[in-house]
């Protein structure tokens, strides 16, 4: 049987200035620059593969084993927008006129509220653009799939330029430094027990960029100092700068959320709690060791240098313990156990209190990792020769 196939990987990034607001809905163009980091593919990828056949009736795409319908104004825009790059080459003349099928899946549960829809689109564009052999940035077409999207197609650090042109052509995502830049630096996240149905990054950003003053307040005087000032701090791996705008900005985006009318809210009692362990920690320590980011929802991400890791992760288990004041499940990067008796015994003393147990569900241990990338082997294909999932 006649038919093209491909399949890639791409990573979760975690925004250390966060996108909120767009001037754009339909082209996604953001309000301001923003800047993340990019998570390991060890612990967390999207896999997509894309297939085109002649026999192919219709397009079609499944996501996580459910067939999902292809009229997704998102989906199509980005689907659209690589077909007419690829036009450009005569080899795809005839590629081109073939239906495709699409099979993507997460390897960690959509359901915790981790970007699971950035890694998505960006692995659904990148896959799109080796089918078709495409070139150059794809970022811009990324971007039109879900806003963050375009910061998951390169590793590292990772900026997203707002760009001025109407057209949204130089609002893209470029690499700050690449992975191997500050091979120290780890990501924890801790997922929060949550049950709550929360406003989606689309319409809460929607309702801010319509009601809050803040918003207009942030976009314009605080964020491209911010932006600045972590690049630099970045490039120069200096960790106390970069944690400090980290959480200021986390801080200032719910803040946002909050003057929005009506307010979303998407922090909640836990999450403020690992806000006062990270406040009470840096505080012991002098400087800051640990910066706390939260997106639209209550989970924390933590980012943090390789040595701080095993303590912190042993003050997390004793303020916030698993079920029955066990440790909390880890997956990931293994951690050695230390002993932090004296640090805990000096944030108690501060006032920091012991929370119930259980109210993380797990933490994830990981690093940064290098951006979305092809699978060369055929038996990595989600989908059959028929086009079906596996
Ligand atoms: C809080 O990219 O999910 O994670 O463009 O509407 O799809 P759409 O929104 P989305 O928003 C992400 C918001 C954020 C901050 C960030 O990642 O920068």
């Amino acid at each position: 049987m006649k038919m093209a196939a491909v399949t890639c990987i791409a990573p979760v990034n975690i925004a250390v200035i966060k996108y909120w607001g767009k001037k754009d809905e339909k082209l996604i163009i953001p309000l301001n620059d923003s800047l993340s980091g990019t998570l390991s593919m060890d612990q967390m990828h999207a896999k997509t593969t894309v297939m085109a056949s002649p026999n192919f009736k219709k397009n079609c795409i499944w996501l996580n084993g459910k067939e999902e319908s292809f009229e997704n104004a998102r989906l199509l825009a980005c689907l659209k927008e690589i077909q007419r790059r690829a036009e450009q080459n005569e080899a795809n003349k005839e590629l081109l006129q073939w239906n495709v099928h699409v099979c993507s899946e997460n390897n960690f549960p959509t359901a915790a509220g981790l970007a699971s829809s950035a890694a998505g689109y960006a692995c659904f564009v990148y896959a799109l653009a080796k089918l078709y052999n495409v070139r150059g940035d794809v970022s811009q077409i990324a971007r039109q799939g879900s806003g963050s999207a375009c910061r998951s197609l390169e590793g590292g650090f990772v900026r997203w330029h707002a760009g001025s042109a109407p057209d949204g052509s130089d609002s893209l995502a470029t690499q700050v430094v690449p992975e191997t830049h500050w091979p120290e630096m780890r990501v924890l996240i801790l997922v929060v027990n949550d049950s709550k149905k929360k406003v989606s990054s689309t319409s809460g950003m929607q309702r801010a960029v319509e009601t809050s003053d803040l918003l207009k307040h942030r976009v314009v005087h605080c964020v491209p100092e911010r932006i600045a000032a972590i690049e630099k701090a970045i490039r120069n791996k200096d960790f106390p700068t970069f944690a400090e705008i980290t959480m200021k900005d986390s801080n200032q985006f719910h803040a946002v959320a909050l003057d929005t009318y009506p307010p979303a809210v998407y922090m909640n009692d836990v999450s403020h709690a690992i806000v006062d362990l990270i406040h009470c920690l840096n505080e012991v320590k002098g400087s800051p060791k640990v910066a706390y980011t939260f997106d639209a929802g209550p989970n924390a991400c933590l980012y943090l240098l390789e040595p701080a890791v095993a303590e912190t992760l042993a003050l997390v288990n004793h303020f916030l313990p698993g079920p029955n004041s066990q440790e909390n499940a880890i997956q990931g990067i293994p951690v050695v156990p230390v002993n932090a008796q004296d640090t805990i015994g000096a944030l108690q003393k501060m006032g920091l209190q012991q929370q119930a147990g259980g109210l993380l569900k797990y933490i994830i241990s990981t690093s940064l990792g290098e951006g979305a990338k092809q699978l060369s082997e055929c038996a990595e294909h989600l989908l059959s020769p028929t086009g079906l999932p596996k």
